[in-house]
């Protein structure tokens, strides 16, 4: 039998990794758009349970990035106006896409409880991280 990981499971033990050793990452969960729509879908995550498993594209932070094809450090989320928010102990957030073959195809998503918690240093690190899991998809 085949008994090595799925994907799903290597996704939600990188969630998993990045929140048990980051501090003032709080919520860590991956989207990925939803077969041919124009939309994101909830895929593994670590933290509070969401309302929100489908993100239209265009729509908060991860609709945005799901059209820009870039980078998202929020460090205030109060300041955004296209935001959807999942808890209301978030401060921040930072949203990194997934490239495969030069298609954005998802992302992972970053909640933070401390206010600007973000540096270019967790930008280079979760392009990375984003970069492994473009190779395991
Ligand atoms: N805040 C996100 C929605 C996803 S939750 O953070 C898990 C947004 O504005 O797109």
């Amino acid at each position: 039998a085949n008994t090595s990981k799925t994907v799903d499971e290597r996704l939600l033990n990188i969630c998993e990794l990045l929140e048990a050793n980051v501090s003032y990452y709080n919520w860590v969960g991956f989207y990925f758009r939803n077969g041919n729509k124009e939309e994101l879908k909830l895929g593994p995550y670590v933290g509070t349970p969401t309302d929100h498993t489908i993100i239209p594209f265009g729509k908060g932070i991860c609709g945005q990035v799901a059209v820009s094809n870039k980078n998202f450090v929020v460090p205030d989320v109060a300041a955004q106006d296209n935001y959807i928010a999942c808890s209301i102990t978030v401060k921040a957030e930072i949203v990194i896409p997934v490239f495969v073959n030069g298609e954005n195809i998802g992302q992972i998503d970053i909640d933070s409880n401390t206010p600007d918690p973000f540096t270019e240093a967790d930008e280079r690190f979760l392009e990375f991280i984003c970069a492994q899991v473009a190779s395991i998809l």
